[in-house]
């Protein structure tokens, strides 16, 4: 049966959101210096409600377990998460400012981002557990580490009990909970959050250091290496690569989002990990080339159109 005609996949992202504040310039300024930018961008961010909306493309099922703040960063995500199709039944609002992330790209595309959760830290293990327990049907949970680990612990751990797929992106790295890496099946690190999760911080320069890594962290691992594509470890204790389509980078901002909600989608298709992680590379390519986080991600027609060229 052809992907397009299989049931759309349950997906629930218990993750963030922000609202990013892209400034692009030449390059970015030294400590006490000022520099010129060039233009200037507000767009929906947030590493959650980027997988989110990109996994939402592919015509998945995607429901947002989420805290905004009450500001007007709050209405516009929640307005967003509703024209995107998302399910924001479990998304609540708090007191306070909703997550914000200022982000300098340089004219190679590469990014700074500082994220500042705001209400994204105001989200509770009896939230999350309470949404959970009231969808029936999940086939994959994805979450990030841009709200408290204890929360994302908790929905790894319930969904995990159901047996329901679990995707960790450990972005931005921080040491993971046990709890947290023992009920991940896969865990999706880029080449920084890689050398993180390595006890020396080696990074992902050989095939021995990735399987290395991944025998300790003792889960399926999928390491993103910007231009060069992503690396993933098979059940045979080898590792696959998988390179991405060459384009010309303007701002790789959310790639590695567009990457994870794809690879999300392809699994709960019931793709095997090579396709799910060459629509992640075909999804990831195609954001690069565009200015935005999710104004970058393809459109739901591009996102078919990628998912029929996937073999
Ligand atoms: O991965 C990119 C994202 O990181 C941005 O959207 C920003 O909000 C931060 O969460």
């Amino acid at each position: 049966m052809s992907a397009l005609n299989r049931r759309p996949p349950e997906i629930v992202v218990v993750g963030s959101t922000m609202t990013d504040m892209i400034a692009y310039v030449t390059r970015a300024p030294n400590s006490g210096e000022t520099v010129i930018g060039d233009s200037f961008s507000l767009g929906f961010g947030g590493k959650g409600a980027n997988q989110a909306v990109m996994s939402s493309r592919f015509g998945a099922k995607v429901k947002m377990i989420n805290t905004l703040g009450d500001d007007v960063f709050g209405e516009t995500t929640l307005k967003n998460f509703k024209e995107q199709g998302i399910d924001t039944t479990y998304v609540n609002r708090v007191p306070g400012p909703s997550g914000v992330a200022p982000i300098w790209v340089e004219a190679d595309g590469s990014n700074r981002i500082i994220c500042v959760p705001g209400a994204n830290f105001a989200m509770t293990v009896p939230q999350v557990q309470s949404a959970l327990s009231e969808i029936s049907e999940i086939d994959v949970l994805v979450g990030q580490l841009e709200i408290r680990q204890e929360v994302s612990a908790a929905a790894f751990a319930a969904a995990r009990a159901r047996g329901i797929t679990t995707i960790l992106n450990p972005a931005p790295f921080a040491p993971l909970l046990p709890e947290l890496l023992k009920n991940s099946d896969w865990v999706i690190p880029n080449e920084t959050e890689f050398a993180g999760l390595d006890k020396s911080g080696r990074a992902p320069d050989s095939d021995d250091v990735i399987i290395d890594v991944a025998r300790n962290l003792n889960c399926r691992l999928v390491v993103t290496l910007g231009e060069k594509g992503a690396a993933y470890v098979d059940r045979d204790w080898k590792v696959v690569r998988v390179a991405a389509p060459k384009v010309t980078a303007i701002d790789t901002t959310g790639a590695g989002d567009a990457f994870v909600g794809a690879f999300a989608v392809g699994l709960g298709l019931g793709f095997e990990p090579l396709k799910a992680v060459k629509l992640g590379c075909a999804s990831a390519s195609l954001s690069v080339t565009r200015k935005g986080t999710q104004s970058s991600y393809p459109s739901k027609q591009e996102a078919l159109e990628l998912l029929s060229q996937v073999d």
